[in-house]
């Protein structure tokens, strides 16, 4: 099997799950990193056995002879640093969110087309065992056609500071609660329902310095009815998504159970569903490369929740609790 070399750029907090994850990988060689922190570049090579350490993205992609990047700085750089790596030829798998414009999402999409490459987010939630079992469970009818799905995501969280405790840039639109917590979460349930939204409403709330509580409604083409709710104010952390079908139930709790009319089929702690849906996001985009076909999360998938995000947004603004 022929080795496919990776990049990685931005060694942040998420860097880390990448590396750990690429790294355990069959047929991945960790070819290079990139920061602007030389110490840290030192370190990563060191503890992660990387090929070559860059001072920078543009000798990361000039400079190594690399088949595939994952982008791991903020999200304001996703889509150019996404459209430099496809025009270099190389196969991307750029964290969350893609890009904050539809019509971005389609010019990374048209440019992975033109030049033959594969184009992925990082919409971890779907890769974690729960989410992965729960969308085969709905294609295979366990609970009928799907009718409604409610997620909410309730926790404490300080804007400018990520789920590790460390302090990270603040953007204006990304880091409110829609963006922060409703990109995954809106994603997770147009993916659950098969379908993309055809209505949108959305009222939110600002305690923070952003938008930090946010209910989001939507009605898919099908018509399935879709309430996402989020806030960073709430003192004990609830995540759920309850998917209701014709003739079932699903619950999935955190990254942690998934129950099925009422059975659990997988518990596991909080923290192996992450590292778990960040190594199976990892092997759905290698494989994907090697057998040229698109990935689940690819560009053109999460185009719809891009364009519902977009869409509650700009509700956000006109209430002005962006
Ligand atoms: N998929 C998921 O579940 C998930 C979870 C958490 C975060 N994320 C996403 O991952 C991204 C990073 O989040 P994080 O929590 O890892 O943040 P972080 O710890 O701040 O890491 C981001 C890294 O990007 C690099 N960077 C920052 N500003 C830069 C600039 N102007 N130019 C080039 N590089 C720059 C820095 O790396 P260097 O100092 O090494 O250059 C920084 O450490 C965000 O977009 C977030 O939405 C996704």
């Amino acid at each position: 099997m022929k080795p496919i070399h990776l990049g990685i750029v931005g060694l942040g907090s998420i860097a880390e799950y990448h590396l750990r994850a690429f790294g355990r990988l069959d047929g991945v060689t960790l070819a290079a990193v990139a920061s602007r922190e030389p110490e840290r570049v030192a370190r990563v090579v060191r503890e992660y056995g990387v090929a070559q350490g860059c001072r920078d993205y543009d000798q990361m992609l000039t400079a190594t002879p690399l088949d595939a990047v994952v982008i791991c700085t903020p999200s304001d750089l996703h889509a150019p640093m996404a459209a430099q790596a496809l025009r270099a030829g190389k196969h991307v798998l750029v964290e969350k969110p893609l890009a904050v414009d539809p019509q971005e999402v389609d010019a990374l999409c048209r440019l992975a087309r033109e030049q033959g490459r594969i184009l992925m987010a990082a919409m971890t939630a779907r890769f974690t065992p729960q989410y992965l079992e729960a969308f085969r469970e709905t294609t295979r009818g366990a609970i009928g056609g799907i009718q409604q799905i409610v997620i909410r995501w309730l926790e404490k969280k300080t804007i400018g500071v990520n789920w590790e405790g460390k302090a990270v840039s603040v953007d204006p639109r990304t880091s409110t609660a829609l963006y922060h917590h409703g990109a995954h979460m809106l994603d997770a349930a147009l993916w659950l329902a098969h379908d993309e939204a055809r209505e949108v409403y959305a009222i939110g709330a600002k305690r923070q310095a952003l938008n930090d509580a946010v209910a989001v409604l939507v009605r898919t083409r099908k018509g399935v009815l879709v309430s996402s709710v989020h806030s960073f104010n709430s003192p004990i952390k609830i995540h759920d998504c309850v998917i209701v079908g014709d003739s079932g139930l699903m619950e999935i709790r955190g990254y942690e159970t998934l129950t099925v009319n009422g059975q659990v089929k997988i518990e596991v702690p909080w923290r192996t569903g992450l590292e778990g849906g960040v190594y199976n996001q990892a092997a759905e985009f290698v494989a994907a490369i090697r057998e040229s076909r698109p990935p689940i999360a690819s560009g053109e998938e999460v185009r719809a929740t891009m364009a519902a995000l977009a869409e509650a947004y700009d509700q956000l603004a006109k209430q002005g609790a962006q």
